[in-house]
């Protein structure tokens, strides 16, 4: 009987690239792995049971370790399964795309899905490692490299400064082109700005929810769709451009800035704008279903300026309403 057990998670896409070479790093250990389909729209309560099923059947005990190999959707449930697996055990992130590296690995949040709500059951619960293998990315289709872009101009228009001037240069450049010390050097400043958020407000009393810019708009849309339309990024995108677009509209931010999100999303190649076909009814609706909602009142994050973000209250159904008819594709903003 080995010692030590590990139960690896990842998906059937990942798979075949990646899971042998950590199996290998295992092989004094038990070494079981569960493997659960790709997408979004797997992050939910059956891709948790099959998790559950692997460890029990495996008599995986409170001092094993939980590893998640793979994107931000393999990372929150694997989380969530290590959080509540005995009431609690390790886990280590192994994050292979470059949303998970520079976003969804760190912080501690993990979660599943609900049919009508994003991440709606979850729990904190910290992560023993993050360990990243850079050349993942090697691997990562054009598609997802951009959507892990999304949370970059993110952090972007959060810190602003001399960060968002290089993010601003390197998307100019064409990210394709990006070297790997520059790819290493952009992840490594990405995951302190996170870690700056998580360490002075793990459980998001407060500050941290700065980290939800443009994200009330992306997880609306993400349950709209049933999580299949877009990516999680992709569904960012579109959800900083409205945050911009409802800061402009209520007087906080310039016009200039407005554009110039626009044109750091479209150098990322990100959609930014509400397909027509979605009823916006609908989607205001999904909003309002949020839990970022306090006293029944939105809390969203604006902009006076890229490095100057807030948190306001008192938005109302109406000018909610005006930005989300403004950001449909073929308007004019
Ligand atoms: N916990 C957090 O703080 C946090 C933060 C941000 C996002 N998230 C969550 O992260 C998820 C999105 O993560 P994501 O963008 O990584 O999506 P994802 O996990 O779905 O990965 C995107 C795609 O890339 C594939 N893939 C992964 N690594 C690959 C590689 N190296 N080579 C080839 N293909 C690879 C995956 O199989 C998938 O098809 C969402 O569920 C979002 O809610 C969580």
């Amino acid at each position: 009987v080995k010692a030590f057990q590990v139960m690896i998670v990842t998906n059937a896409s990942i798979a075949p690239l990646y899971l042998s070479s950590v199996q290998e790093a295992f092989s004094k250990f038990q070494c079981d792995v569960v493997v659960i389909p790709d997408g979004e729209a797997y992050k939910n309560q059956e891709g948790l049971f099959a998790i559950y099923d692997g460890l029990i059947e495996n008599q995986h005990h409170r001092d094993t370790t939980l590893v998640a190999l793979g994107g931000g959707v393999v990372g929150d449930i694997t989380g969530f399964a290590a959080a509540t697996y005995q009431r609690g055990v390790r886990f280590i992130q192994a994050p292979t795309t470059l949303l998970a590296q520079v976003d969804a690995s760190i912080g501690g949040k993990t979660a599943i899905n609900h049919r009508l709500g994003k991440n709606m059951i979850g729990s904190f619960h910290q992560p023993h490692a993050v360990l990243m293998d850079l050349t993942t990315l090697s691997t990562l289709p054009e598609r997802e490299f951009c959507a892990g872009f999304a949370e970059i101009i993110k952090y972007a228009l959060l810190v602003g400064g001399n960060f968002l001037k290089k993010v601003d240069a390197l998307l100019e450049q064409g990210y394709s082109s990006m070297t790997l010390p520059q790819q290493a050097d952009l992840i490594a400043q990405c995951c302190d700005i996170k870690a700056n958020f998580v360490q002075e407000d793990e459980k998001e009393i407060g500050r941290r929810a700065l980290l939800n810019l443009g994200h009330t708009f992306a997880h609306a849309l993400e349950v709209y769709t049933n999580y299949r339309r877009w990516l999680h990024g992709e569904a960012v995108g579109i959800g900083l451009y409205c945050a911009a677009l409802l800061s402009y509209a209520s007087g906080s931010l310039d016009k200039c800035h407005l554009l110039s999100v626009d044109s750091l999303l479209a150098n990322a190649k990100l959609p930014r704008r509400i397909p027509k076909e979605i009823d916006l009814d609908k989607l205001q609706d999904l909003m309002f279903s949020d839990k970022k909602i306090v006293n029944k009142k939105l809390r969203f994050v604006l902009m006076r300026a890229p490095g100057d973000c807030y948190i306001e209250t008192e938005i109302t159904a109406d000018s909610l309403r005006y930005v989300l008819m403004n950001a449909v594709e073929g308007e004019k903003s």
